[in-house]
């Protein structure tokens, strides 16, 4: 197998705060002698990423995701252990090493307030050095591709989250990097406006053969956009796996979401799996994920059905399930 993009090695970060004491002795106290407290917030994970993959990267608030991607981005310095991205050491900021990478948080603002979007990009071209020509190019495709026409002459405070969320992302990829990290970039943006982001970046990742890196609370990002997830809590991997894995792991059961033609009964449910829900006409049904079909056969043959939806339990259970078995 070809090297991987990304390797890391027994990474961690551990930040010193001041402990602050409760009470007014404490605090005139703290003056004289502060007390510290480490927060591991990066306690020594592995993993390595090959180009072209896209790999979420979850775990409850705290877990560790953002700084693990500053250090991969070389934002901040790792307290031990080892990262390479793109045979560079992110902690050198070599030129050549921030000219393929691309950190997006979608809480951080780059784009400047009272100009239009473009002086940004502008300023980015010559930061990143990108030739006028391609710089054009690009340009047209990213404003294409994210339907932005319509707002890069308006001042950046004029514009709607969605559409500045859009413009961060046209700054930041401006000089095409290989390697994109990714931090919640679909917060607060509306259902529209994610599906439009999570498209653009599989059509990013499988024009370039990007490798990309996203952190979200939205398990649709997760689903529709990765195929890999690394889960981390208290800074440590967890899982790090094929999400059809991690489904076919904890999910031992499916769904049948039944119409029936006529009222049935829920007694003459059960013998068929367990009833998760049930309203006489409809009903949800769990049943082992191994004998999914036959159940759903049987249902067929014993019942007047309208019409069966067989479902996957939520990817967002079993992902809590997961951080449950590992505390
Ligand atoms: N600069 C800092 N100084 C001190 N502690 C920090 C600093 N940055 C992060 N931490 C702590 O490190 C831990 C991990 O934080 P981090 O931001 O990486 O979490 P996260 O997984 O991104 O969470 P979220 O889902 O809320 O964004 C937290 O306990 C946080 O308080
Ligand atoms: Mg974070």
């Amino acid at each position: 197998m070809e090297t991987p993009v990304i390797r890391v090695k027994n990474l961690k970060k551990y930040f010193r705060v001041a402990q602050k004491g409760e009470g007014f002795g404490a605090a005139v106290a703290s003056l004289f002698r502060r007390e510290y407290r480490e927060v591991k917030a990066v306690d020594g994970i592995d993993f390595d990423i090959h180009a072209g993959e896209m790999v979420a990267f979850l775990g409850p608030n705290g877990a560790g995701k953002t700084t693990t991607l500053k250090m991969l981005s070389g934002i901040l310095q790792p307290t031990s252990g080892e990262a390479s991205v793109l045979g560079f050491n992110p902690q050198e900021r070599n030129p050549e090493f921030q000219r393929q990478i691309s950190l997006v948080m979608g809480q951080r603002n780059q784009l400047w307030w009272n100009l239009p979007a473009t002086d940004t990009f502008l300023l980015n071209k010559d930061i990143y050095k990108v030739p006028l020509d391609q710089y054009r190019l690009i340009l047209d495709e990213l404003v294409e591709l994210l339907d932005l026409q319509d707002v890069l002459s308006s001042p950046v405070r004029k514009l709607s989250l969605g559409q500045r969320m859009k413009c961060e992302l046209v700054a930041s990829l401006l000089h095409r990097p290989k390697v994109v990290f990714l931090d919640e970039p679909t917060i607060g943006l509306d259902l529209a406006m994610q599906k439009k982001i999570r498209a653009f970046l599989k059509e990013y990742n499988k024009k370039y053969n990007a490798t990309i890196i996203l952190t979200s609370h939205y398990m649709d990002d997760v689903k529709e956009v990765c195929d890999r997830v690394i889960l981390i809590n208290h800074g440590r991997k967890i899982y790090d796996d094929q999400i059809k894995k991690l489904i076919s792991e904890y999910a031992h059961e499916k769904y049948l979401q039944v119409d029936f033609e006529n009222e049935v009964s829920k007694e003459a449910l059960e013998g068929i799996g367990k009833v998760v829900e049930f309203g006489g006409l409809q009903a949800v049904i769990a049943v082992p994920r191994a004998e999914h079909a036959k159940k759903a056969a049987e249902l067929l043959t014993r019942f007047e059905i309208d019409n069966i939806d067989i479902q996957e339990v939520e990817l967002e259970d079993i992902i809590l399930k997961s951080f449950a078995d590992h505390v």
